[in-house]
């Protein structure tokens, strides 16, 4: 699937963010926690949460989805062990059941991720954290294997603040007797959006959006234990009715493409609170920004200047928004630093960026980007997700036919992305 796009129109108008993929992505694993019927409100309707429902089908869950942005999930006694490799593979947030799945059965096979787009991805620390809690952890064959075995509260230091890590064991520690502490652990809002679910669904958690959270597990000595549902959370019978927060990326990534071509876009559905880095950042850069009590307008009124960026795990700037910013900062008079501080391999779309004549140089965790320089459309490759949404920034500001192709990579993490830059006035389109 291709984008193509006619650049140099300028940006008016609304756009209404939706839910938050990152905490749709685990919310949907988390639902085997409860007791009971789960019922999701702004969910995005992207590639991801389709892949996630899947996985949820294929052991055994029910997800279906109801009118706009609704997933209704429930799971039976009975629930499959095994994740299976040919859905997991597609998604590293398939890794979130590890945690759900020892929480509700007390054990799990899943698939090691791959290597990914944006760099080697580990799971020790999810391994670290639930081996300290008592599970058996084994890897073998491309898979893990963890097991119920003497399962206790444990105290468990992050060496990286790691979302996926901080959410797997705080699902994980749901299932155990006890009071598990994650020390150094990842402050996301999508931390507390998981914490919010399960708290909803019975469980005893202290501490999420700081760097130390306190998890009170299932009913002392009725630990999780195979095939059967722990004490706490799960057997209170309790389902859960819950709304997604809004996705501070996406935000981000509209108030990035409004900067780069101008002029003036009202961004909705916001929790400002999230955004607080991004609009930092664009203010550095001379975009005004105007904050209302869940919206923004960002206009750009004059030439914007260079900055310099390092990405750093919340609240700092957010590595998801490194490439859409590199493409903006191509544009800005001035030389700016980024350096990426959070994954190993994730300037890929600054070789995408340079055929349409950017002036950049990538060294290590750094890449010096010079500018202004004019852009020129171009066909381009998304290598990754956020690397295609640079790219789309990249061509609606710059001069002539930009064809983005991996274009479905777009659509894993960004809902109407095509329809909703032409309702602010982009030239762009889909092109099987
Ligand atoms: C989550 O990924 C997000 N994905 C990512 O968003 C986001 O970029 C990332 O957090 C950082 O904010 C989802 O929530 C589904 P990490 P996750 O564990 O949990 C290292 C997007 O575009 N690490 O915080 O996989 C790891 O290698 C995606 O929406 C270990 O070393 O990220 C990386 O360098 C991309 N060992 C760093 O920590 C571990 O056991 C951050 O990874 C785990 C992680």
């Amino acid at each position: 699937m291709k984008l193509v796009i006619q650049g140099g129109n300028t940006l008016r108008g609304k756009v209404r963010i939706g839910g938050a993929k990152n905490a749709a992505l685990v919310l949907i694993a988390a639902s085997a926690i409860a007791g009971g019927e789960v019922i999701l409100d702004n969910v995005p309707r992207i590639a991801d949460v389709e892949r996630q429902l899947e996985i949820v089908q294929a052991l055994g869950g029910r997800a279906e989805w109801q009118e706009q942005g609704r997933v209704l999930l429930s799971w039976p006694d009975k629930v499959a062990v095994a994740v299976p490799y040919q859905l997991a593979k597609k998604l590293r947030a398939s890794n979130l059941f590890l945690g759900a799945l020892a929480a509700r059965i007390g054990q799990v096979r899943m698939p090691l991720p791959g290597g990914c787009d944006i760099g080697f991805r580990p799971m020790d620390l999810h391994l670290k954290g639930l081996s300290a809690m008592g599970f058996e952890v084994e890897l073998e064959h491309g898979f893990i294997n963890a097991k119920a075995r003497e399962l206790r509260g444990a105290r468990i230091y992050l060496d990286f603040p790691s979302v996926g890590a901080t959410e797997n064991i705080m699902m994980a520690a749901v299932g155990v007797p006890g009071t598990t502490i994650v020390e150094n652990a990842a402050k996301e809002p999508e931390i507390v959006d998981l914490a919010s679910f399960l708290s909803g669904v019975g469980a005893t958690i202290r501490g999420a959006g700081t760097d130390l959270i306190k998890i009170e597990g299932a009913r002392a000595g009725v630990p999780a234990s195979a095939g059967r549902a722990p004490a706490g959370a799960c057997d209170s019978g309790r389902g859960a009715r819950f709304s997604v927060i809004p996705d501070r990326i996406e935000a981000g990534t509209y108030m990035i493409a409004a900067a780069a071509v101008g002029a003036e876009v009202t961004i909705e559905n916001v929790i400002i609170r999230h955004l607080q880095p991004v609009i930092a950042k664009l203010q550095d850069v001379g975009l005004e920004v105007a904050v209302g009590e869940d919206s923004l307008t960002v206009r750009r009124s004059g030439p914007l200047r260079a900055t310099d960026i390092k990405t750093l795990p919340y609240p700092g700037f957010p590595t998801d928004l490194q490439s859409p910013m590199m493409a903006l900062l191509c544009l800005v008079q001035g030389t700016s630093v980024i350096s990426e501080n959070v994954f190993d391999n994730r300037f890929r779309v600054a070789d995408e960026l340079k055929r349409m004549g950017a002036q950049i140089r990538v060294k290590g965790h750094s890449a010096v980007v010079e500018g202004p320089t004019r852009l020129l459309g171009a066909q381009v490759k998304a290598p990754d997700l956020r690397a295609g949404a640079a790219l789309i920034v990249a061509g609606l500001a710059g001069e002539g036919e930009t064809e983005i192709c991996q274009a479905e990579l777009i659509e894993r993490g960004y809902e109407k992305v095509a329809e909703k830059f032409c309702a602010l006035g982009g030239r762009i389109k889909y092109v099987d």
